[in-house]
């Protein structure tokens, strides 16, 4: 894609929204940006919630410049540089270790990128797992580099290396030092489950209290029940770094903190990636849907272990659980399941068949206030009333406009590069075009 030849080489990428089913929470390494755990996602449909990115590299350009949703941004952010610097340390190793190919010059030019989100960022959607797996795509295809983007989209916050690929994605979690193993791999494509659906919740458009990256920091250093740190020894022998599952030359007790407390990193999720590719692999949706639910409830958990505590969910996101659990136990099974991230908004899986019954006990919970015609976006789901004995099942006071829209979607495809020069964000001056 790179040419010398050209004075401005522009193109254009989408990356999608993931949601994880196994959360990511903590890091062994801040630099690196290298987990505690592994973790799994679903990628969301791209018709929905998706990332738009411009690079454009050109030799007449003075300096790196961002813009985002329209607004020129710092592009001196430690974690935008580690993306910049990554992606052309890629493909400086790429030019020079073909043959004949000395370093082009297009590794020295700057680059230009402008991106937007087709989803307000305030609703407090997933927004940067896109946006860092769109600009590590959007950066590739610039600057030619084809090797894995796992560690350049990672560099910018942990959950985008999950959005590189489409269907159902894992990060595993790796055990080298320097992170080469630390990847997002797919476990299964985007047609695997044709009948899974996803519908988002949107409960409140507020900016969260406290970040993800702040959030998990804490986390780590306080909460035994993410991870014991005192105590333990790494395979370096220093204390307090990496903790893994037991084994030999792994991590030896030094005191008299007993194995049980290495709670969720080390002893519950290892087994919980197996369980969950298995019931992904199997289209179990009861035990995707439980395994989902206490994942969820886990890392909840864990939050408020940490001290001072942090809770993501509010009164309608505890609400939204009782909903589906009265809803499960009316159908004597699972047929519906929530996770939530560092927000109070829930995502909900089920079966298309169970759509329309869910979505019909959601606006008797939580009747929609002004915007009833604007409550469902996305995928068109077929109107259905509640049975007498569901809506006695629910049990619940209504809350009006407790949940302010849904948005239906579906397992979408990984990162796209669009060849309609239209779709640029960028003009021939490398500028950002004016909005239509
Ligand atoms: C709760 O990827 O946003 O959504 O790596 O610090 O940028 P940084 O954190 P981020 O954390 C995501 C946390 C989560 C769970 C998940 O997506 O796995």
């Amino acid at each position: 894609m790179a040419s010398e030849e050209k004075p401005l080489v522009v193109v254009t990428c989408t990356a999608p929204v993931n949601i994880a089913v196994i959360k990511y929470w903590g890091k062994r390494d801040e630099d690196l940006v290298l987990p505690i755990n592994s973790s799994l996602s679903v990628t969301l449909h791209q018709d929905q919630l998706k990332t738009t990115t411009t690079a454009a590299i050109s030799k007449d350009f003075t300096e790196d410049r961002i813009w985002l949703n329209g607004r020129e941004e710092d592009v001196g952010q430690p974690r935008l540089q580690a993306c910049l610097r990554e992606i052309r340390r890629l493909a400086r190793k790429r030019r020079s270790t073909g043959d004949e190919d000395p370093p082009p010059l297009s590794l020295s030019y700057k680059v230009h990128v402008a991106s937007v989100n087709n989803f307000p960022t305030a609703a407090g959607l997933a927004s940067s797992a896109a946006g860092y797996a769109c600009l590590a795509y959007a950066l590739a295809r610039v600057y030619g580099v084809d090797s894995d983007l796992s560690e350049v989209a990672r560099r910018g916050s942990g959950s985008a290396c999950r959005s590189l690929y489409g269907g159902f994605v894992e990060w595993q979690m790796g055990e080298r030092a320097d992170g080469k193993d630390s990847v997002a791999r797919q476990v299964a494509p985007e047609s695997h489950w044709p009948a899974l659906r996803v519908l988002i919740l949107v409960v409140s458009a507020e900016r969260k209290l406290m970040g993800s990256t702040a959030g998990m920091q804490t986390s780590v250093e306080t909460s035994p029940l993410l991870r014991v740190r005192l105590g333990w020894v790494g395979a370096g022998g220093r204390p307090g770094r990496v903790l893994r599952p037991s084994g030999p030359g792994r991590c030896a007790p030094l005191s008299g903190i007993s194995r049980a407390s290495q709670f969720r990193a080390e002893a519950v999720v290892p087994g919980r990636m197996v369980e969950m590719a298995h019931c992904v692999r199997e289209r179990d949706f009861q035990g995707f849907g439980r395994l989902t639910m206490k994942d969820s409830n886990q890392f909840h958990a864990t939050c408020l272990d940490t001290f001072p505590p942090i809770s993501y969910l509010s009164d309608i996101s505890r609400r939204i659980i009782r909903l589906v659990h009265c809803f499960n136990a009316h159908h004597g099974q699972t047929k519906v399941a929530y996770t939530f991230d560092a927000g109070p908004n829930a995502v909900v899986f089920t079966l298309d068949d169970t759509v329309p019954e869910f979505v019909a006990a959601v606006r008797h919970c939580f009747p929609p206030e002004s915007n009833g015609d604007k409550f469902l976006k996305g995928l068109p789901v077929r109107p259905a009333s509640l049975s007498d004995e569901l809506r006695a099942a629910l049990d619940v006071d209504p809350t009006p406009g407790g949940v302010k829209y849904i948005i239906a979607t579906q397992v979408g495809p990984g990162p796209q590069t669009l060849d309609d020069p239209h779709a640029h964000l960028l003009g021939p001056d490398g500028l950002p075009k004016p909005a239509a």
